[in-house]
């Protein structure tokens, strides 16, 4: 198992694991996040994400998601560096870059604005919420969840960031979700060409969805939490 762990295909094959568990990820928290959209002022989405605190089964895919992420950039550090080690001539001299695309060659660059993001992310929810309790459960008298992230994606300056990161999320998951299924052994004639449509689709999807909450919030301000669509 280490030795496997601690080969090229091994690395790449958990490499390719952690990066469809996140997937997943993002289409739960894409679900979570659409409910801000109900007009009820955030009930939805704070019972929502009250639920999730409170269930044992979303607590260990939390662990598990905490160190999928630790472990993806820590082999997408080694795995670029092996790839570099390996590469003597810059690709723009050998001519590489004409038959990979950018989004595959700078998925250490999108990857790091993703986890900044995801720092900045944990920083102004996760932290108020589960940690200080500065922010309150839904039954409680205070500033609740929704009402944190209104206020936070009508601030031009997170807005923007968030609009930013979720476009380079777009552009690593236009190149990482194909190219984890083609990892995993389905890198056929036939079904490449179906995966990458399949991850472009998922990348637009994500990239739409996700980006719909700075726009929206910023556009119509926190009152949209009480709009009915
Ligand atoms: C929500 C967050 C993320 C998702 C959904 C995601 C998803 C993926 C997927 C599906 C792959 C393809 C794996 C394969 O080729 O088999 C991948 C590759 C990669 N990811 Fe991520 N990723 C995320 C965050 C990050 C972060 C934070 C970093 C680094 C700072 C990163 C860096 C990379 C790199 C460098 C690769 C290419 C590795 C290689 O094969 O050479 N990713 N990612």
């Amino acid at each position: 198992m280490t030795k496997f762990l601690t080969s090229s295909l091994g690395k790449k094959t958990v490499m390719a694991m952690t990066g469809l568990f996140l997937c997943i990820f993002l289409l739960e928290h894409l679900y979570t996040n659409v409910q801000l959209f109900f007009g009820d002022g955030g009930k939805s989405f704070d019972e929502a994400s009250h639920g999730m605190v409170h269930s044992i089964i979303i607590r260990i895919i939390e662990v598990v998601l905490f160190f999928s992420i630790i472990v993806h950039v820590y082999q997408a550090v080694v795995l670029t560096k092996n790839n570099s080690d390996a590469r003597p001539v810059k690709y723009a001299v050998n001519g590489v870059s004409k038959t990979s695309s950018w989004f595959s060659r700078n998925m250490l660059l999108t990857g790091s604005i993703i986890l900044f993001f995801i720092v900045v992310h944990l920083y102004n929810f996760f932290l108020p919420y589960r940690i200080t309790g500065e922010v309150v459960e839904p039954e409680a008298q205070g500033e609740h969840l929704a009402e944190r992230v209104a206020a936070a994606l009508t601030n031009p300056y997170y807005a923007a960031l968030y609009l930013i990161s979720v476009l380079f999320l777009a552009f690593h998951l236009n190149h990482g979700f194909q190219s984890a299924f083609q990892t995993l052994g389905a890198n056929t004639k036939k079904y490449v060409p179906i995966l990458k449509m399949a991850g472009t689709a998922f990348a637009i999807l994500m990239g739409i969805g996700f980006a719909s909450f700075p726009i929206l919030f910023f556009i119509f301000g926190e009152e949209f939490l009480n709009w009915n669509l």
